[in-house]
């Protein structure tokens, strides 16, 4: 039996320029998705799939953040005195148990290694998850579940995959792989932002991972890649060269890119569309605007 997953990181350190001006007061994080910060859909994810320990990588700026997953006990009195169990309810899944969450600061900007290599002190010795929460996953059982599951029979080292078009490869890490359709597959090479024409495979690596803490070892070189940033990517590739344990996992699911403005405003439309108390209005509104669209055509 392989240890038990129980520690995940969130690195949380970013600036979120791309979601400017909100982002000058507002953490990204916290951009909600429906009625939920996106945060709290990696968090949730994490989980369902029997994480326990909570770390954050966060900066300067993110106090809202942390205030998130907080009690709040003037909210919580006032709910309870009006007998409002349902928001209450809603309200207790934001709460975490005292301790369940680490934060720890990343204070120079230098890469998604680098920001990771920040928890290594609260990770430890021991195998742990990366969730970024840019990549929100929308699935029957929660990405993360599912590679766990594959983990256990493999051990090692494994990063989500999914295809991508082939002239999108060079903003992802993406894998060297034997051709096939099984869900497992063992990486030969990883390339973190290729240039255009030289990436290995259009299976590129999403925000998921279930990593040794070899990792860690190989980040402490603080070696710069791509883009000059000390990259997450580079510190899985050395686990192959030493120890030949990284799988690739396809997952089951629908990945939304909530790094950019046009995958948040399709992961909300995609999440309203799946809540009963807003489907009917959502979709008569969209096939509305359809119509009005064709016609003015
Ligand atoms: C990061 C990783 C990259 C991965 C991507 C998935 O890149 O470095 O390997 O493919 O996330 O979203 P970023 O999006 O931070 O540039």
């Amino acid at each position: 039996m392989r240890n038990k997953v129980t520690k995940a990181v969130f690195p949380v350190a970013g600036l979120g320029t791309r979601f400017l001006p909100a982002t000058k007061a507002v953490p990204k994080e916290v951009l909600t998705l429906v009625d939920r910060p996106l945060i709290q859909y990696a968090i949730d994810e994490a989980r369902e799939a029997g994480i326990t320990e909570f770390i954050f990588v966060t900066s300067r700026g993110k106090s809202a953040l942390e205030d998130y997953f907080d009690r709040a006990p003037e909210l919580e009195m006032s709910l309870k005195s009006k007998n409002k169990t349902e928001l209450l309810d809603i309200y207790n899944q934001t709460c975490m148990d005292s301790g369940a969450i680490a934060y720890v600061r990343q204070n120079q900007a230098l890469g998604l290694g680098h920001a990771v290599w920040c928890a290594r002190h609260l990770i430890g010795d021991e195998p742990f998850a990366v969730l970024l929460p840019d990549d929100v996953i929308a699935a029957d059982k929660p990405c993360l579940k599912q590679m766990l599951e594959a983990y256990e029979e493999t051990g090692g080292n494994m990063v989500a995959a999914m295809e991508v078009p082939e002239d999108k490869a060079s903003s992802y890490g993406v894998l060297d792989v034997p051709t096939g359709m099984s869900p497992v597959l063992p990486v030969r090479g990883m390339v973190e932002k290729p240039k255009p024409g030289t990436a290995p495979s259009n299976l590129a690596v999403i925000g998921r991972y279930v990593l040794s803490p070899d990792v860690l070892k190989s980040l402490d070189n603080q070696t710069t890649g791509a883009g000059g940033e000390i990259q997450l990517t580079d510190a899985i590739a050395a686990q192959i060269e030493a120890k030949n344990n990284v799988y690739g996992y396809r997952f089951q699911g629908q990945r939304f890119d909530c790094g950019s403005k046009a995958g948040f405003l399709q992961a909300t439309i995609s999440f309203g569309l799946s809540r009963a108390d807003l489907r009917e209005e959502l979709e008569d509104y969209i096939y509305d605007m359809m119509a009005m669209r064709q016609a003015a055509e």
